[in-house]
């Protein structure tokens, strides 16, 4: 697989989402088999795997440490800190001394001695950003994180955080149907040499077309809280699909590899990581970086799906109120 830049970091094109394997989109799946995807994935060349705290909380973390452990030096382990106890139900919580606790747990969990990447997971009202990167500062200079990354943050967090430490990767949504980074995110990371991880580059799946209005989200998915996933909104939105649909027979190609490899047509820094729990999906999902869309394809796309007008919003409102603008 060919290999991107976050910041000064080497990672291949695409990243593997390990999250869905443990947490969000239902019960998740045995350790047996989240072991097993995420070594199918290191053999198709995946150096990037992505987790956090609180995906669990706690077992993804988990997962990934032991899956990786025979070829851990070979990889680029990324996870983040940044919610109360762990838990991405309650709020943010950045406090140095909380950053500093997260990171000794996770490297237990990862059974490593250094995080190679470790994000901000959301801003944290309370804690001047300064702060924050200089908690993950020391962390560095005492060798137990090599980067530092944010995610969902605004421009001007941007710019102060990475003035105290520089800043390798933001990590926010960004898809075919949520393209609100393109307007003041990317010229800025672009300007700072910042790196771009898109996450639920599949849009949470729906980008693949595998999602319907009939689909029935598990007691435990978080899809069932997500307002552009109501029944109604997901009728509404099979436009979408459907005009993707056609972009990709005419390449050859799956719905999802047009999404992943229209992110990777953007800029040369982007690298998204799509999580998926079946390696078939894998297998589908990694082709996209052999899929090149030339600049006339890129202005077809964009003049099919850019007016349609998708419904509801990417999260809910309490969820939304978390997001630094
Ligand atoms: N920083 C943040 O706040 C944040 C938020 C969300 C996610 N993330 C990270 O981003 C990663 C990816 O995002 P995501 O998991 O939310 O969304 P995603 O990658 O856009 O979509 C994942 C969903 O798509 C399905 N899928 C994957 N490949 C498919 C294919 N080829 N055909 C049909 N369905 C397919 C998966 O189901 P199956 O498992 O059934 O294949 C899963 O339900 C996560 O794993 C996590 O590491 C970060």
């Amino acid at each position: 697989m060919q290999k991107r830049h976050l910041g000064a970091l080497e990672v291949s094109a695409i990243g593997l989402g390990c999250m869905g394997l443990s947490y969000g989109y239902g019960s998740g799946v045995s350790t047996a088999d989240g072991v097993a995807l995420i070594r199918a994935a290191f053999d198709r060349g995946v150096t990037l795997f992505d987790t956090a705290e609180c995906y669990g909380p706690f077992s993804n973390e988990a997962l990934l440490g032991e899956a990786v452990e025979p070829f851990r030096d070979q990889v680029v382990l990324a996870t983040k800190f940044g919610f109360q106890d762990g838990d991405s139900t309650r709020p943010p919580d950045s406090r140095p001394e909380r950053i500093r606790a997260v990171a000794e747990a996770s490297l237990k969990r990862l059974r490593t001695d250094r995080i190679d990447l470790f994000y901000q997971h959301r801003v944290d009202p309370q804690v001047p950003i300064e702060e924050v990167a200089g908690a993950v500062k020391e962390l560095i200079e005492a060798g137990k994180v090599k980067h530092f990354g944010l995610s969902e943050a605004g421009v001007d967090t941007i710019r102060r955080a990475h003035a105290i430490q520089p800043v390798a990767a933001l990590q926010s949504e960004y898809s075919l149907w949520w393209r609100e980074p393109e307007a003041q995110i990317l010229p800025v990371l672009e300007q700072l040499g910042i790196g771009f991880v898109p996450f639920s580059p599949l849009g949470k799946g729906f980008l693949t077309g595998a999602i319907t209005d009939r689909t029935e989200f598990a007691d435990t998915d978080f899809r069932r809280s997500v307002p552009r996933f109501s029944e109604e909104n997901r009728r509404a939105n099979q436009t979408l699909i459907d005009r993707l649909d056609a972009i990709a027979a005419a390449k050859g190609a799956t719905k999802a590899q047009i999404a992943l490899a229209w992110l990777m047509a953007q800029k040369p820094w982007i690298v998204p990581i799509p999580g998926t729990t079946k390696k078939h999906r894998l297998e589908e999902n990694l082709g996209a970086a052999e899929l090149r869309l030339s600049p006339e394809d890129m202005v077809s796309i964009s003049q099919s799906l850019g007016d349609v007008d998708v419904q509801g919003e990417r999260y809910s409102a309490a969820a939304q109120a978390r997001i630094d603008r």
